[in-house]
């Protein structure tokens, strides 16, 4: 009888102590867990509050003074309408002149620059190659800067 009393002590024993284990290791498991939730949580905000002076910052950007196309001018229509734009009459149009600058529109402006020019005014063909892969903002930059050449 006294034994089997033993045994059964030690059996509860044990298994309280297993039990003890178990609660402490959930414990401190779920301790850790909360530990290394902690930093989890307030690491991000960090790099969100950094991220947006960034932001903000990108209107500034956006404002920039536009493209400066006079490289452009130079290196894709410098030779056939000269740095000054003076063009060489009859094969290319003087753009300096106040008869030609109100003779074409903005829009005839760009359109022979991203369309290309092909008429024939009294038998004499007028053409001028499209470019097709100038961005959007140079060819804006372009047709101010046709504008400006008149004297
Ligand atoms: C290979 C020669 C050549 C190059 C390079 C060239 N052009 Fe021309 N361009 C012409 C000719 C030719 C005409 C037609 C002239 C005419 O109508 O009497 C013309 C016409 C024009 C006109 C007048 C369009 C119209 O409807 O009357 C504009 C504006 C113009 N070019 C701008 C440009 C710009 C900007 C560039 C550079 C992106 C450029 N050209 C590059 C040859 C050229």
């Amino acid at each position: 009888m006294s034994s089997q009393f033993r045994k059964k002590i030690q059996v509860i024993v044990s298994v309280c102590c297993a039990l003890l284990l178990a609660v402490g290791l959930v414990g401190t498991a779920s301790a850790a867990k909360k530990k290394a939730k902690k930093p989890a949580k307030t690491a991000p905000a960090k790099p969100d509050a950094a991220a947006e002076p960034a932001k903000a910052a990108e209107p500034a950007k956006a404002a920039a003074p536009k493209v400066d196309v006079t490289a452009v001018f130079a290196s894709k229509c410098k030779a056939c309408h000269g740095a000054d734009g003076k063009g060489k009459p009859p094969k290319t149009p003087d753009f300096t002149t106040a008869a030609w600058q109100a003779k074409v529109s903005d829009a005839q402006i760009k359109k022979a620059i991203t369309e290309g020019v092909d008429r024939d005014e009294g038998g004499v063909p007028h053409k001028m190659k499209a470019f097709k892969d100038l961005p959007a903002d140079q060819v804006d930059g372009l047709v101010a800067f046709v504008r400006g050449l008149k004297k």
